[in-house]
């Protein structure tokens, strides 16, 4: 195996230096090889296995269906296109919640089976077991509050989570919780930004926002919403940086057209 040295590889440390720092940390979600190669390269810090490959990938309508054995296909397949990034992959709903051993179970299959550098699970107080029992295994363990989509049935909606007093505070709660136990790293989803600013000064960990503001430590993104593959999920926090649905979509018409109309293959495309 080559390993090219000039390649730092970004760390749990890494991300706690840059929160000292004041520099902010960069996140996406990959799903396969290809596309992680590719961010990996333009040089992102953190890319996520994310569940969204439940939505994303195969079409469902919540994260719930994805199980561990497909997310652990789709973070083996991120792991081996990556050279600096750090890796972290998602539990994926059912295989942590309730019963602290079949997390760790779950997890470990997730470090062994993909050569992931740190997993992510969603929740607070009702996980602090788990959380704490994958920690003591020497497991890096990213948290995950605000909207949690796992619990999408218990909410009944993916609006902006602690507006009010009372929720708000048992999530900052949470965030110390998760920081007293060990997480190198919390993820607050759609949130009001002051209450993710609020959070993110009053703890050491670096927070990652999606849909938090702008007073975080990071900033996290689903690639295929930000490259503009998905077109039909278009919420306030998600800015467009390309538009590769269209692309591709013009791609795929000019091929259509090229082969009913025998232009492709030409001379100089054939053996
Ligand atoms: O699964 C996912 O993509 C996520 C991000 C939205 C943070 O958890």
């Amino acid at each position: 195996m080559s390993v090219n040295k000039d390649i730092r590889r970004v760390t749990t440390h890494t991300l706690h230096e840059m929160k000292v720092k004041g520099e902010k940390i960069s996140m996406l979600t990959a799903y396969d090889f290809t596309m992680a190669g590719l961010i990996d390269a333009a040089g992102i810090d953190v890319i996520l296995v994310g569940d969204s490959a439940s939505n994303v990938m195969a079409g469902h309508e919540t994260t719930l269906p994805i199980t561990l054995d497909q997310m652990i296909y789709h973070a083996s397949s991120v792991v081996r296109a990556c050279k600096r990034s750090l890796v972290v992959v998602d539990m994926p709903f059912g295989s942590y919640q309730g019963n602290s051993k079949e997390a760790l179970n779950s997890a470990i299959r997730i470090m062994k089976e993909t050569g992931g550098h740190a997993i992510k699970l969603e929740g607070g107080a009702e996980i602090e077991d788990s959380i704490k029992r994958i920690l003591t295994a020497g497991i890096p363990v990213m948290g995950h509050l605000g909207l949690t989509p796992q619990s999408i049935y218990k909410f009944g909606t993916y609006q902006v989570r602690a507006k009010e007093e009372m929720e708000a505070e048992r999530l900052k709660q949470d965030a110390k919780m998760l920081e007293e136990a060990g997480v190198f790293a919390i993820v607050l989803e759609k949130i009001p930004a002051k209450l993710a600013e609020e959070v993110a000064k009053s703890v050491q960990v670096p927070i990652i926002g999606i849909g938090a503001g702008a007073g975080v430590d990071g900033q996290v993104l689903v690639l295929h919403d930000m490259l503009g593959l998905t077109q039909d999920f278009s919420p306030r926090f998600l800015r467009r940086y390309a538009n590769l649905g269209e692309t591709m979509t013009e791609a795929v018409k000019q091929y259509i057209v090229d082969v009913k109309s025998k232009d492709f293959p030409n001379s100089s495309e054939q053996y």
